[in-house]
C-alpha cells in the first residue's frame, strides 16, 4: 500500500476515519472528503503527514469534480477512490415522503455515481484503478423495514456498482470494482440517520469502524467483487435468496433497533 494515493469520501468520522487512519498505517496517503473542515483536518493530521483533506459536498457533482482535479494537482494520480459517505433513514414505506426518497437517492447513489463517473476517465487513462462502493447488508436484505429507502438506495448502489464492473470487465481488466456490505457499525450513523433513531454504538455485536475499514483495506490488498465484513453474512444473504417463500424468512427478522423516529 505504500505511497497509494486513496480518496476517501466520508473521512470525517465513523468508518471513513477509520479508512484512513488504517491506510496511513500502511504508509498509503489518504485524501480524506467531507464537508466539516475541523474534523477532517484532524483525521488527515493524524492519518499521514502527506494526507489531504477536501471539503466538499459530495451531493453535488462539481464538489466531486474539484476533489478529483485537486487530488491529481497534488499527487499526479488516484490509485483508488472508496465511495463511504451514507446516512440512513428512519421511517417505514408508509411514511416516506417525495423528499426522503429524493434525500436518500442523493446521499447514497448520485454521491457515488459522480466519484465513479468523475475518477473513471483517470483510471481508464492509466489502465488501472479501484472504486469500492460502501453499501450495507441492508442493500441485500432488507431486514429492517424502518430503514425502507435507505436500503432502497443501498440496493440500488449494488446494482450500479455490478453494471460498472460488466462494462468496464473486457477493456480495463486492471480496473477494479467492489462492494462492500457492513452490518451494523458502532458510529453515529444511527444518530444522524433522516428522522433519527437509534444510536447504532449501543447496539450489541455492532462491528467497530476499524472492523470495516480492515475489510475495505483487505480488498484494496486483494480485489474482489463483493466484501462481507463479518463471517456468516454472506451465507445469510444466499439463504434468504435461496429461500421458495421469503415471507417465511421475514417473519424471523428482528432487525437493527432503529427506535422511534423523531420528525
Ligand atoms: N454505521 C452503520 O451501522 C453502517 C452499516 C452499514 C453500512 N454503513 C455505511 O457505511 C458508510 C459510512 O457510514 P458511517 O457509519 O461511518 O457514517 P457516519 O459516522 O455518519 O459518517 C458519515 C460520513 O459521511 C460524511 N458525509 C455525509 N454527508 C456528506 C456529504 N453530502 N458530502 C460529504 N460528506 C458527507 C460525514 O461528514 P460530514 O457530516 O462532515 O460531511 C461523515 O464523515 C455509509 O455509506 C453507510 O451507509 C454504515
Amino acid at each position: 500500500m505504500q505511497d497509494k494515493i486513496v480518496v476517501i469520501t466520508g473521512a470525517s468520522m465513523g468508518i471513513g476515519a477509520a479508512l484512513a487512519r488504517q491506510l496511513g498505517q500502511q504508509r498509503a496517503i489518504p485524501v480524506v472528503v467531507a464537508r466539516s473542515r475541523m474534523e477532517l483536518d484532524a483525521v488527515a493530521a493524524e492519518a499521514h503527514p502527506l494526507a489531504l483533506a477536501i471539503v466538499a459536498d459530495v451531493t453535488q457533482r462539481a464538489d466531486v469534480q474539484r476533489v478529483v482535479a485537486e487530488t491529481l494537482a497534488r499527487f499526479g494520480r488516484i490509485d483508488a477512490w472508496v465511495n463511504n459517505v451514507g446516512r440512513g433513514i428512519s421511517r417505514p414505506v408508509l411514511q416516506l415522503t417525495d423528499d426522503d426518497i429524493d434525500a436518500m437517492m442523493a446521499v447514497n447513489v448520485k454521491s457515488a455515481l459522480y466519484g465513479m463517473q468523475a475518477v473513471m476517465p483517470h483510471f481508464q487513462e492509466r489502465g488501472v484503478g479501484h472504486i469500492i462502493n460502501v453499501s450495507s447488508m441492508l442493500g441485500r436484505i432488507p431486514f429492517a423495514s424502518v430503514r425502507s429507502a435507505y436500503s432502497a438506495s443501498k440496493a440500488f448502489l449494488n446494482s450500479l456498482t455490478i453494471n460498472l464492473r460488466m462494462d468496464l470487465r473486457t477493456d480495463y481488466p486492471h480496473i477494479h470494482v467492489s462492494t462492500v456490505y457492513p452490518g451494523v457499525v458502532a458510529t453515529e450513523f444511527g444518530l444522524r440517520a433522516l428522522g433519527g433513531g437509534h444510536d447504532s454504538r449501543q447496539f450489541p455485536g455492532a462491528a467497530t469502524p476499524e472492523e470495516i475499514a480492515d475489510a475495505i483495506v483487505g480488498c484494496l490488498l486483494r480485489p474482489r467483487a463483493d466484501v462481507y465484513t463479518r463471517p456468516g453474512q454472506h451465507a445469510q444473504v444466499a439463504a434468504y435468496f435461496a429461500a421458495e417463500d421469503v415471507a417465511t424468512v421475514e417473519a424471523g427478522f428482528g432487525g437493527p433497533p432503529v427506535g422511534k423516529p423523531r420528525g
